[in-house]
Parts: structure tokens; sequence; C-alpha cells
């Protein structure tokens, strides 16, 4: 049997754009991806495996080198370091970080408090901007903390901006612009460097065409 490689890919919203990538990418992806609900699909004729995880876990899994390479939203990398290659910039699910609050906050405590997701990436950006604040971790929805009085203020991820405009929120602050990104285990870099290249080298192309 030829060597197989897996791909950890990002179950959710980014799911759909990695699939399309993939496929603009020449990777003949079957249907059973775009509506089951199996974790691992095979793809035997694109010499593939493909693993679906939760989108903060992909570098877990291509860290571990159960994954050769992942998709990952530079968001999941900036938040906890990996001992993982990041090969190519996909540009695909564009979107943001930023502070955001209610409007006409005003900074009243010594230590406001801050949720977010990504409570390193909060952590050292606050102490970047000089600014000392209490962050909370919370896993989802964090635009309801400064809403039920939780926090004074969120970190999280801007794509449309909808969330924030229906729970009236505004943006403060633009911390950095995130998009997906392919990584790749340090390891399987070297014992499979051909069919890693060519993945890269395919979709490299279709980024570059775009
Ligand atoms: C993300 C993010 C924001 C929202 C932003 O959450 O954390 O809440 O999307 O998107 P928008 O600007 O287009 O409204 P997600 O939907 O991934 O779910 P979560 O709240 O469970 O993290």
């Amino acid at each position: 049997m030829s060597e197989l490689l897996t791909v950890a890919m990002p179950k959710g919203r980014i799911f759909e754009e990695a699939v399309e990538l993939l496929r603009k990418a020449g990777y003949d992806l079957p249907s059973e991806f775009d509506d089951s609900r199996k974790l691992i699909v095979d793809v035997p004729s694109a010499g593939m495996r493909f693993i679906l995880a939760k989108p903060m876990d992909v570098p877990t899994y291509v860290e571990h080198g159960v994954a050769d390479v992942g998709v990952a939203g530079k968001d999941t990398m900036i938040e906890e370091e990996r001992d993982v290659y990041e090969v190519l910039d996909l540009q695909i699910s564009e979107c943001y970080l930023a502070v955001a609050g209610l409007p006409g906050y005003k900074e009243t405590g010594i230590a406001p408090k801050v949720a977010s997701k990504y409570p390193n990436l909060a952590t050292q950006y606050f102490k970047e901007q000089g600014e000392q604040v209490e962050v909370i971790k919370l896993n989802g929805s964090i635009e309801l903390a400064p809403l039920v009085g939780l926090a004074d203020r969120i970190v999280d991820i801007v794509s449309t901006g909808r969330t924030l405009k229906e729970n009236g929120l505004v943006e403060l602050e633009t911390i950095v612009p995130i998009t997906s990104r392919l990584i790749v285990n340090p390891v399987s870099y070297r014992t499979k460097d051909t069919l890693i290249d060519e993945m890269v080298e395919r979709l490299a192309k279709v980024v570059e065409g775009e």
C-alpha cells in the first residue's frame, strides 16, 4: 500500500472554504465530505486521509504527528506556540482579531475584565499596550460577556461584524488580521516531503491565481 497523507481539517465555518480550496487544487473530494458526520474520511484516489477536528485543536493533531498537515487559523497559531511549520497562507477565512465592548465604554476599575477564547493572546496584547487587565477564558459566544456584566471588554474574531452589531457592541481596537494557514509536522516534512511538496505546490497555485 502506498503512503497516505493525513490532513487535519477544521470543522465548522472554515471547513467549507478549505474543502473548496482543495477541490480547486484538483483533489477529488467525495460528496460524503459535505454532509457527513464522519470524523475520518479516506480518499484513496488522492492518497489522503482527512481527520476532522475542532479548529483550535488542529495544531495539536499536527504537532503530535497524528496528522502530517493541517489547515489552521492564524489565531490558533498565535494563541498557542506549536512545534509545527507554517508553510502557506491559504488566504481563506479572512477575518481579524479585535477588542470590542459596549458603546461609550470607559475604563473605570483597576484591572478591567476582558473575556476571550484567546487568553494568552489577550494577555500579551494588553501587556504590550501597558494595560493591566484580568483575562477571563470563555469557549464561545464571547459577545455575551459584556452584555451580562461578566467582562468589560472582549477580544474576539470579527468576520462580517454581524455578531457585534446584532448585540449592540462596538469595535474598540483592531489587533491583527487572520487567515487560515497550511501547517506541517516537522518529521512528516522530512519523511513525506514529496507528498507534502506536491500539496503545497498545488494549493499555492490556486492561492496565487486568485
Ligand atoms: C466567531 C467569533 C464571533 C463571530 C464573528 O464565533 O468568535 O463570535 O464568529 O463573526 P461575525 O463577525 O461574522 O459575526 P463562532 O461563530 O465561530 O462561534 P463561537 O461563538 O462558538 O466561538
